[in-house]
């Protein structure tokens, strides 16, 4: 036997040597789920150990997660059911709580890169990213929508819009819409391959914006976010973004489309985003609780998979418990 693999496994010195892939907390993006009340801590039954947080409380986050090198943030807001609508209006209001907290943020550290969210679904009663029109998702309107919270984002501080909406033309038309109000340094990190998934749930429930179930109003996400069979589809998605204007280029969710992101990393020399969704974290929490995985070994197994997969930034409910694994 001439060639044996296992003498570049002998010992951890040899290990570290030849090790391929390198993940640390520089390459990670914590979700934050912002509430409206200043001190609230409220838990999400369904994703244990995330919590939605009052902008005090997200401070203390924050300084938590600088502590241990990380130090980029993806905002939602848990929008109280008094404050929605059909299209929204609350995203540009100018007493929006997700707003304000952003320019807290940034007043108070601004070294953070603060990444927004674009969709109307944290802002609509019928639970949509777009706008429901005789019963049916209304692509050109909802555009004017996403372009004007974009540019309300941008204006309150955030350093990078998420349009998370899976609408058809919305990086070009927010970039445009950016550009036009002086925000030429906002980047846009393009929710590129967001696939109509089951894994979505303990989300929707952190910020109750599941699609209603009325009348008039389509019970799932079908027909804006991608059919979980296809993969070429993805690239299309992804070279429309690119050529709109895109920063980043995002695959959601990871774990099980570690595929895509794959294709994505070999096909675009743009950055490579993976959204590690609410329920690829809820299952292997819910593993470890049971006594069934190691939370920090299958957790790091799985963060360590998506980046060798090709992501370059990685969302992950499980990003500021690595960062401290890692320093420790
Ligand atoms: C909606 C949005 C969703 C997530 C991020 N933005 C849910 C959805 O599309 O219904 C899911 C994130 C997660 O599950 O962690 N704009």
């Amino acid at each position: 036997m001439l060639s044996r693999p296992r003498r570049n496994r002998s010992s951890a010195a040899v290990r570290n040597l030849v090790r391929e892939t390198e993940l640390n907390a520089g390459h990670l993006v914590q979700p934050i789920f912002l509430m409206p009340d200043a001190g609230a801590r409220l838990p999400i039954p369904s994703l244990p150990g995330t919590f939605r947080l009052g902008i005090d409380e997200v401070l203390r986050e924050i300084e938590d997660c600088l502590r241990v090198g990380l130090a980029s943030f993806m905002m939602f807001p848990a929008v109280p059911e008094e404050h929605k609508d059909k299209t929204g209006t609350y995203a540009t209001a100018e007493q929006n709580f997700y707003l304000h907290a952003a320019r807290a943020i940034k007043d108070r550290f601004p070294e953070v890169c603060l990444i927004s969210d674009a969709a109307l679904d944290p802002y609509s009663t019928d639970g949509h990213d777009g706008v429901v029109i005789d019963g049916k998702i209304h692509n050109d309107e909802t555009l004017k929508l996403l372009d004007a919270m974009s540019v309300a984002q941008a204006r309150a501080g955030f350093d990078i819009i998420g349009p998370s909406d899976m609408m058809d033309g919305r990086v070009g038309s927010i970039r445009r819409a950016l550009d036009a109000a002086g925000f030429t340094d906002t980047a846009i990190m393009s929710y590129s391959a967001k696939y109509a998934s089951a894994f979505y749930g303990p989300f929707r429930d952190a910020l109750d914006s599941a699609p209603r179930k009325l009348q008039d109003v389509p019970s799932d996400k079908k027909t804006y976010q991608m059919d979980p069979a296809n993969a070429r589809e993805a690239l299309r998605e992804a070279a429309l973004d690119a050529d709109e204007g895109a920063d980043y280029l995002m695959v959601k969710p990871a774990l099980n489309y570690l595929d895509i992101i794959y294709r994505l990393h070999e096909a675009h020399p743009l950055p490579i985003a993976a959204y590690h969704v609410s329920g690829e974290c809820a299952m292997l929490l819910a593993a470890a609780e049971r006594g069934w995985l190691d939370y920090e070994q299958a957790a790091s197994e799985a963060l360590l998979s998506i980046r060798r997969a090709g992501a370059d930034v990685i969302i992950s409910y499980f990003a500021k418990d690595f960062a401290r694994w890692q320093q420790q």
